[in-house]
């Protein structure tokens, strides 16, 4: 089997940040996104690895390389613009050949990984299986509806009054019958080639199409508060080790911390959940459960919890706890002494700032 990670897209739902950077680098405990994925098709056994990019493909590639970092054989594949994942599949044939493959969306996470979702699929020998979980708004995701039986009976993208609360989760697996099923398909009123169409396709023509529903968590980290809650689910279940960061004068770490190399902390506290990076300073600043903080930053007198904060930025003097907040590279949070006395911004197109 082949992999295919999808890692194009515009990601419009977490901009400012998509601006500057692919969303697929965006980290979760300090790792990007598409690093967790590149990791858990390695862990399957599966070392050939297609990877889908757009706009963002100078970054990706700097960031992934030749994949050997991964023990994986990385191909790139250009997509000229987003048209969808049933585009994306259709320029992947010529790297697929008539393998089938694991298909994995760029910008998801999935837990314990997909190793026995790919060994049932081999063993069952059927077309294509499909992952579903239980969401509460499945208006927003590509649904289905399954027969009696448990066998699946319609696909259906977004749809206004869904029928069922089993939405597609980020992970598929086709042979090579998907070709011919992304080919015969129509944009569809979006104007993207989906993907739910193109098994609906196989579903129609006979093909056998398992459902496989996730019992464990699965993020889908296209927004803010699933990024959050994606780094506070993966900060509580893996093992954080605590690194070789020092623990200053007057300073003091509770629970699972990480610190990286060259960490300095003064006269602060860390408590865990929470991993801090490489060449970060604290100083009389508390970080709280749930943080993962990126390398090179400086936090001085400052309390920060449930928040990202990417490489290189800098949050001084805030009176007020922050929480909740994705913070992204080089960005300074400081307090001014200028007059008048105002809040004084520069701010991203499409930033959102919040003020108690
Ligand atoms: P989406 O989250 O559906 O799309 P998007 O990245 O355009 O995001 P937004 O809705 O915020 O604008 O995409 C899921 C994954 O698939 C993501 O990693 C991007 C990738 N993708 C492609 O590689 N090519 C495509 O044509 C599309 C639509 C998505």
């Amino acid at each position: 089997m082949k992999g295919l990670i999808l890692s194009g897209g515009k990601g419009t739902r977490l901009r400012p940040l998509t601006y500057t950077s692919a969303k697929q680098l965006v980290p979760v405990a300090n790792k990007p996104v598409l690093f967790f994925g590149i990791e858990s098709i390695v862990a399957s056994g599966i070392t050939e690895i297609g990877i889908i990019v757009g706009e963002t493909k100078d970054e990706i590639r700097a960031a992934v390389g030749d994949g050997s970092q991964f023990g994986a054989q990385v191909t790139y594949i250009e997509q000229d613009a987003p048209r969808g994942l049933a585009h994306a599949v259709m320029i992947a044939e010529e790297f697929i050949g008539d393998d089938s493959f694991v298909m994995y969306l760029g910008d998801n996470l999935i837990a314990g990984g997909i190793t026995s979702l790919v060994r049932e699929f081999e063993e069952l020998g059927c077309n294509a299986e499909i992952l579903l979980a239980e969401v509460p708004n499945p208006q927003q995701f590509g649904v289905a509806e399954l027969n009696e039986d448990g066998t699946v009976r319609r696909l259906v993208e977004k749809p206004p009054e869904p029928r069922s609360n089993l939405a597609l989760v980020g992970v598929y697996m086709f042979d090579a019958n998907i070709f011919e099923s992304v080919r015969r398909i129509k944009p569809s009123k979006r104007n993207e080639l989906e993907i739910t169409d193109a098994i609906q396709d196989l579903i129609d023509r006979g093909y056998e199409v398992h459902p496989h529903k996730v019992r464990g968590w699965w993020k889908d980290t296209g927004k803010l508060a699933d990024m959050l809650e994606a780094n506070r689910i993966v900060l509580e279940s893996f093992d954080v080790q605590r690194g070789p960061g020092k623990i200053g004068k007057g300073s003091s770490v509770e629970g699972r911390v990480s610190l990286g190399e060259g960490v300095e902390l003064v006269d602060s506290l860390v408590r865990g959940p929470a991993v801090i990076g490489a060449g970060t300073r604290l100083e009389n600043a508390f970080v709280g459960p749930y943080s993962s903080i990126g390398e090179n930053c400086e936090l001085v007198r400052c309390e920060i919890e449930n928040s990202i904060v990417l490489s290189g930025s800098e949050i001084r003097d805030i009176g007020l706890r922050i929480d909740g907040s994705l913070v992204g590279r080089n960005v300074r949070i400081v307090k001014t002494d200028f007059k008048p006395k105002a809040y004084r911004f520069m701010l991203g197109d499409n930033s959102e700032v919040g003020i108690t």
